[in-house]
C-alpha cells in the first residue's frame, strides 16, 4: 500500500525515516506488533519496556518481527535494572529513548553501540541536561500528553522555549514536541514551533495493533479532552513508587475521581482496594481499572490501523500548513 509523500526535516534524516512521526514507547501497550506497523508506515516505531514486567522485552522484539523500531525505556526503572539496556543493545534498536530520570549513565553505552539517543523531557531545564548527557534528540513533553510526566508545561510554550535553548547551545539537535498531537492540525503546529517532528502515544493507543483492552478502546472513543486527570491515585493502588513529583494522565473514572485527593486514605485501605482493582483490570471494567490516555483523546474517534494514523498525520499536516498560507493574515 502507497502511504503519503515523504515529509523529510532534520529528525527524518537523522532516523533514516520518510515522516517526522515516532511512536510513544508506551509501556505494556506499544509492542512489538505495533511499533512495526508503525515502521512500515514510514514513521519509527518504539517497543516501551515499562516496567520491564508483563511485556517482555525479547517477545515484544521478536514480535516486531524483523521490522526496524526501536526501544523506550523508564530510567529511573533502567536505574534499578540496567541490565535491560544491554539486551536491548544486542538486538541493534533503530533508537533508544530514555524518558523520566537521568540518561547520563546510558547515553555512551548507546551511542557506543552506535545508536541515536532520544530523550523525553518535562522541562527547559530537564533539556537542557539531556544536552549536557548527550541527547541526539529531545522530546519535549508537554502536560496534555497520557501517562506520566509533571504536567507542569504545556506543549505550545515547551516547545519553542526548548528550539531557541537548542539554538543558543550551538549544532542543532532535532526537537520533537510530544504531548496532545494526534492529527495533521498538531504535527503542522509542532512544525511551525520549530520542532522537527512530533511523538504520539494516545492516538497510536486508540490503533488495533496497540496492546489495549476492549473496554477500554470503547470509553476513549467517546471521551474528551475535559474527561482526563493527572493523578497518582492508579501508581498508589498498584503500587508502584514513581519518584517526586510524577503524575500519569489519565480517564477521569468514577474509581480515579474517588480516591484523587484522598491518596492517604487509600494508603491505609491498600490491601483492599488492590484486591479489589487487580480483580478489575482481569475483568477489564474501566470503572476502575485504569485507561492511560492524555487530552488528545477527544480527537479519537474510531479505532484504526497504525498506518492510517501515519498517514493522516502527514496528508493532514500539508493540507494544514496550505491552509495556514492561505489565511488572511499570511496572504496580506
Ligand atoms: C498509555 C500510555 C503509556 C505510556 N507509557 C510510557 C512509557 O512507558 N515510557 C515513556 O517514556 N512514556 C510513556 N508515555 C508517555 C509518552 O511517551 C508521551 O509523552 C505521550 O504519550 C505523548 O502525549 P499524547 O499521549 O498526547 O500523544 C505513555 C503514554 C501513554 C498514553
Amino acid at each position: 500500500v502507497s502511504g503519503p509523500e515523504p515529509l523529510r526535516t532534520p529528525l527524518t534524516a537523522l532516523l533514516g525515516i520518510e515522516h517526522p512521526v515516532v511512536l510513544a514507547p508506551m509501556g505494556s501497550v506499544a509492542g512489538g506488533r505495533l511499533a512495526a506497523a508503525v515502521s512500515a508506515a514510514g514513521a519509527l516505531g518504539l517497543v516501551g519496556v515499562g516496567y520491564g514486567e508483563g511485556l517482555h522485552l525479547r517477545r515484544e522484539l521478536d514480535a516486531a518481527d524483523g521490522a526496524r523500531v526501536g526501544v523506550g525505556f523508564i530510567t529511573w526503572v533502567l536505574d534499578r535494572r540496567p541490565t535491560m539496556l544491554d539486551a536491548a543493545l544486542d538486538r541493534r534498536p533503530a533508537a533508544v529513548m530514555l524518558s523520566f530520570g537521568d540518561p547520563s549513565p546510558y547515553v555512551g553505552r548507546v551511542h557506543g553501540a552506535g545508536v541515536p539517543v532520544l530523550c523525553q523531557v518535562t522541562s527547559a531545564a530537564e533539556a537542557d541536561r539531556a544536552l549536557d548527557a548527550g541527547a541526539d534528540v529531545i522530546v519535549t513533553q508537554g502536560g496534555e500528553a497520557g501517562g506520566h510526566g509533571t504536567h507542569a508545561r504545556s506543549t505550545f510554550t515547551l516547545v519553542p522555549e526548548v528550539c531557541d535553548l537548542v539554538a543558543r547551545r550551538g549544532p542543532a539537535t532535532p526537537v520533537v514536541a510530544a504531548g496532545g498531537i494526534a492529527d495533521g492540525r498538531g504535527l503542522a503546529a509542532a512544525l511551525a514551533l520549530g520542532a522537527a517532528g512530533v511523538l504520539v502515544g494516545t492516538r497510536f493507543w486508540a490503533c488495533r495493533e496497540a496492546l489495549v483492552s476492549p473496554a477500554s478502546h470503547a470509553r476513549a472513543v467517546v471521551a474528551g479532552g475535559d474527561d482526563t486527570m493527572a493523578t497518582t491515585v492508579f501508581d498508589r493502588v498498584r503500587g508502584i513508587t514513581w519518584p517526586d513529583g510524577y503524575t500519569s494522565r489519565v480517564l477521569a473514572s468514577p474509581f480515579a475521581r474517588e480516591w484523587h485527593g484522598r491518596e492517604e486514605e487509600l494508603g491505609r485501605e491498600l490491601h483492599r482496594l488492590s484486591v479489589d482493582y487487580h480483580r478489575a483490570v482481569a475483568d477489564d471494567d474501566v470503572d476502575v481499572a485504569q485507561v492511560v490516555v492524555g487530552e488528545a483523546v477527544a480527537l479519537v474517534r474510531g479505532i484504526v490501523p497504525a498506518a492510517e494514523v501515519v498517514a493522516a498525520l502527514v496528508t493532514g499536516a500539508s493540507t494544514a500548513l496550505r491552509a495556514a498560507q492561505g489565511s488572511p493574515i499570511a496572504s496580506a
